[in-house]
């Protein structure tokens, strides 16, 4: 039988860190009520479009698993905040690591598209379809941000990571998942003046008004973490005593405080990094991964249980099972471009950039970025 061993894995965070004073002096917020409610203390503003993020973190994860771009069957971009619609963005990703080999698909279930990505991935390569896969997780949310809205604006940030896939006859990677939607309370959480209905209408493009009903998301999150799970350890057998370590969605400390309690595993035994990243929804989890794994949290064999959910409202599970390799065969060289801002100046300029909007439409007219180009472009 095949299997899809996950042989390679890299991060690429952005340098700017936006803190909760940061956020307090432009928004009725501090930092006692985001820390008491949330555990966020800090969180990364990206000054570069996420296919730089996920160009760095793809060669990091490819020099990880010590493979050439070419070596790829598939790219996976799992991601809500693509830098364009159409061209999709993992084509824009196999053009720039010159992976001119794999097939090239988006993913975008919210904050659970990497978990759902990596589904897709793991069972193309578990049914033969291709041998190696690159699945990324990414997110630039800060760019559609609601800057104004304290209920939205002080949960999220920006991040990038991904893992490769490779076929195996070895029992290893990913081996249960459960996917599943609470379709029915899709509205309490949405983003309007984002995507083709709104194009060519009255509403002004970039109006990011966000539909966030915290207190309903919360509980959903809870109720299908917490199904989801249990659904997962059944399906593989595995009882929660024998989870090595928790790698979940990050949305809020207390949603993951409350999962881990249903699910009978102590917090000594979850990765959390709320605290210093946020929320950054498709990228939290293979984030908090590649550092279970830099911290020497996750050992050989090591029994992962990864739940998550998001926009729509999307929910997941899934429980792998690590192979012998805990650290990279090679370390890529390259880095992001140096980020001359503050996190707090990059906001302001995004919330400037909104206000000009209103009078413009030249919109973001590229100040304050390093390439506001969609990549490709001449
Ligand atoms: N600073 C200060 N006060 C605030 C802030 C803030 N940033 N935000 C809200 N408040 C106020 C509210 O106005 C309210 O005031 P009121 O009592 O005078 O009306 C009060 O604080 C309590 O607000 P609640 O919304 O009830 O606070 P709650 O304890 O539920 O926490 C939170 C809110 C943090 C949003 C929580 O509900 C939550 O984490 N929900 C889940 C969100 C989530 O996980 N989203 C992820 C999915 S995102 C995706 O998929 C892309």
């Amino acid at each position: 039988m095949t299997y899809a061993a996950v042989t390679g894995w890299g991060k690429c965070m952005p340098p700017a860190i936006l803190s909760n004073a940061d956020l307090a002096t432009f928004l009725d917020t501090d930092d006692e009520w985001i820390t008491t409610r949330t555990g966020m203390k800090e969180r990364r503003i990206s000054h570069v479009n996420a296919i730089e993020m996920a160009y760095v973190a793809a060669m990091r994860t490819l020099a990880c698993a010590g493979l050439a771009a070419s070596d790829i069957d598939l790219i996976v971009y799992g991601s809500c905040s693509n830098d364009e619609m159409v061209p999709n963005t993992a084509s824009a990703l196999q053009y720039k690591l010159g992976a001119g080999n794999a097939a090239a698909m988006d993913v975008n279930t919210a904050c659970t598209s990497f978990l759902y990505s990596w589904s897709t991935a793991n069972a193309m390569i578990r049914s033969g379809v291709v041998r190696r896969a690159l699945v990324v997780g990414v997110e630039l949310i800060s760019r559609y941000m609601d800057w104004d809205n304290r209920g939205v604006a002080v949960l999220f940030g920006d991040g990038a990571a991904a893992i490769v896939l490779e076929a195996t006859e070895e029992r290893t990677g990913l081996l249960a998942e459960t996917l599943g939607c609470y379709a029915d309370a899709r509205g309490i959480l949405r983003i309007g003046g984002y995507g083709a209905a709104y194009a060519n209408s009255n509403v002004t493009f970039g109006d990011m008004s966000w539909i966030f009903d915290g207190p309903q998301i919360f509980k959903k999150a809870v109720q299908g973490m917490t199904d989801a799970s249990a659904k997962t350890l059944d399906k593989v057998g595995v009882s929660s005593s024998d989870i090595d370590l928790v790698v979940p969605h990050q949305a809020n400390a207390r949603i993951i405080e409350a999962v881990a309690k249903y699910a009978g595993i102590p917090m000594a035994k979850v990765h959390l990094t709320v605290q210093k990243y946020g929320n950054m929804s498709a990228a939290t989890v293979p984030v908090a991964l590649v550092e279970a794994l830099e911290e020497g949290r996750l050992g050989p064999r090591g029994k992962l249980l990864m739940p998550a959910f998001g926009a729509g409202l999307t929910l997941c599970s899934h429980y792998a099972e690590w192979g012998e390799r805990t650290s990279p065969k090679d370390v890529a060289d390259v880095e992001l471009p140096p980020c001359e801002s503050t996190a707090l100046e990059l906001v302001q300029a995004i919330r400037a950039a909104k206000d000009i909007r209103g009078r413009s439409a030249a919109g973001l007219a590229g100040a304050y970025l390093v390439d506001q180009r969609p990549y490709g472009a001449q």
